[in-house]
C-alpha cells in the first residue's frame, strides 16, 4: 500500500508510542523455553479472581448471546449502595483506564491542558495527547506527589489534574487534609481526577479517601478498578464516581456497551467478596514487610508503600539486575521508561513467589 493513499495521520497521534505492559509469563517462556516463570511486574493480585466473581461470571454465561445491560443496573447498584450515592454519580469503565480516556474525549480539545506528576501512570499522557491535550508534568517531591506544585501549575487552558493516590510508581499517599488543601487552591474549571487504584491496600488511615470529597465545590471524579484488590484484571472493569454533571457527560461520550455482561456480574459478586479481599490484604501487607527486610539487608533503599507493589533502588545496574532476573523466570518492572533508571518495581506476589524474588536478587546482588 502506497503511504500517500492514507488520510493525514495528525502528528500527536503518529508521536504516540505505543503503553509496554509487563512482560506475559507465557511470553517469558516461549522466549526462554523454560517453565514456572513468575510475574511480579503489573500489581496484579497474585491469589487469582476472587472465587465469588468466577461464581457470578459461570451463571452469567449463559446470557451472552444477549447484548449486555448498557445501564450496568446491577453493579452501579451495588457500587451506590456501598458508596451510599446515587446510581447518576457513577460510570461504569472497561477497567479505570477507560475512564481516563472518556475524560480525555470530554474535557480536552487540542491545547487545553492536563496536569499530572512526574513520573506517573503513563496512560495518563497518551490518552491526553490522543485527545490531542497537552501534558504538563510536575516532579514527584522526594517520591510523593507535590501537591502545592501542582496546585501552582494550573494554567488557565488547564481541564483536568490527574492525582493518583496512592501513587503508582511511588506506593506513597497523600491524607484527606492534604487533599482537602490542595482543592482548596483549585480554580473553576479544573476537574480534579483522582486515580484510586491502589486505594484498598492502603494501611495508613490517614489515607484520603475520594469518596469523602464528592460534595466538595470543586469537581473530583473518583476513579477506583476491580484489577488490582479484586483481582479482575483480566476481565476489564473499573468505574468513576463523581458529580452527577459530569457522569452524565461521560455516559454519552463511552460506547453503549462498554462493560460486558461478565465483567458486571464480576463487579457486583467481587464487591461482596470481603472474605476474598482481606486475604488480599493480609497477603500484601506481608509482602510487603518481607520485602522491606530483604532489601534492608541486603543495604538498597526503597519508599515505603500504601499499595501492593514497592520501588527498590538497585543503582546503575537496575536494568541488568531485571535482565538477570529475567532470565532466571522472575519478571519484574523496568522504570526507566517513568524516568528511574536506577529503580526497579516489584509487585507482591504469593510467599513462595517473594520467596524466590528475594533468594535470586540477594544471589544477583552478592554475584557483583
Ligand atoms: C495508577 C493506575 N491507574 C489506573 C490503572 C488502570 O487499571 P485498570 O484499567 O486495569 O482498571 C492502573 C493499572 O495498572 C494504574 O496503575
Amino acid at each position: 500500500m502506497n503511504k500517500r493513499n492514507l488520510p493525514p495521520i495528525p502528528p500527536e497521534i503518529e508521536a504516540l508510542v505505543p503503553y509496554k505492559p509487563g512482560k506475559p509469563i507465557e511470553e517469558l517462556e516461549r522466549e526462554l523455553g523454560i517453565s514456572g516463570a513468575i510475574k511480579l511486574a503489573s500489581n496484579e493480585n497474585p491469589l487469582g479472581p476472587s472465587p465469588k466473581a468466577v461464581a457470578a461470571m459461570a451463571r452469567a454465561l449463559d446470557g451472552l448471546h444477549r447484548y449486555p445491560d448498557g445501564a450496568g443496573f446491577e453493579l452501579r447498584q451495588a457500587l451506590a449502595k456501598r458508596y451510599e450515592l446515587a446510581q447518576e454519580q457513577i460510570v461504569l469503565g472497561n477497567g479505570s483506564n477507560e475512564i481516563i480516556e472518556l475524560l480525555c474525549r470530554a474535557f480536552l480539545r487540542p491545547g487545553d491542558l492536563a496536569l499530572a506528576a512526574a513520573p506517573s501512570f503513563l496512560m495518563y499522557s497518551k490518552l491526553v495527547q490522543v485527545a490531542g491535550g497537552r501534558l504538563k508534568e510536575v516532579p514527584l517531591n522526594d517520591f510523593r506527589l507535590d501537591l502545592k506544585a501542582l496546585a501552582r501549575a494550573i494554567e488557565p487552558r488547564t481541564r483536568l489534574v490527574f492525582v493518583n493516590n496512592p501513587d503508582n510508581p511511588a506506593g506513597t499517599a497523600f491524607s484527606g487534609e492534604e487533599f482537602r488543601e490542595f482543592l482548596g487552591q483549585v480554580p473553576p474549571g479544573v476537574v480534579v481526577v483522582l486515580d484510586e487504584a491502589y486505594i484498598d491496600f492502603a494501611s495508613d488511615p490517614q489515607v484520603a479517601q475520594g469518596t469523602d470529597f464528592l460534595d466538595h465545590a470543586v469537581p473530583v471524579v473518583v476513579m477506583r478498578t476491580f484489577s488490582k484488590a479484586y483481582g479482575l484484571a483480566g476481565l476489564r472493569v473499573g468505574f468513576g464516581l463523581g458529580p452527577v454533571e459530569i457522569m452524565d457527560i461521560l455516559h454519552r461520550v463511552r460506547q453503549p456497551f462498554n462493560t460486558s455482561i461478565l465483567a458486571q456480574a464480576a463487579g457486583a459478586a467481587a464487591l461482596a467478596d470481603e472474605e476474598f479481599l482481606q486475604k488480599t490484604l493480609q497477603v500484601t501487607w506481608q509482602g510487603l514487610k518481607d520485602f522491606y527486610a530483604c532489601f534492608e539487608r541486603l543495604g538498597l533503599v526503597y519508599v515505603p508503600s500504601q499499595t501492593n507493589f514497592v520501588l527498590v533502588k538497585i543503582g546503575p545496574k537496575a536494568s541488568h539486575v531485571a535482565d538477570e532476573l529475567l532470565k532466571r523466570g522472575v519478571i519484574v518492572r523496568k522504570m526507566a521508561s517513568y524516568g528511574l533508571p536506577e529503580h526497579l518495581r516489584i509487585s507482591v506476589g504469593l510467599p513462595q513467589e517473594n520467596r524466590r524474588f528475594m533468594d535470586e536478587l540477594s544471589a544477583i546482588l552478592g554475584e557483583g
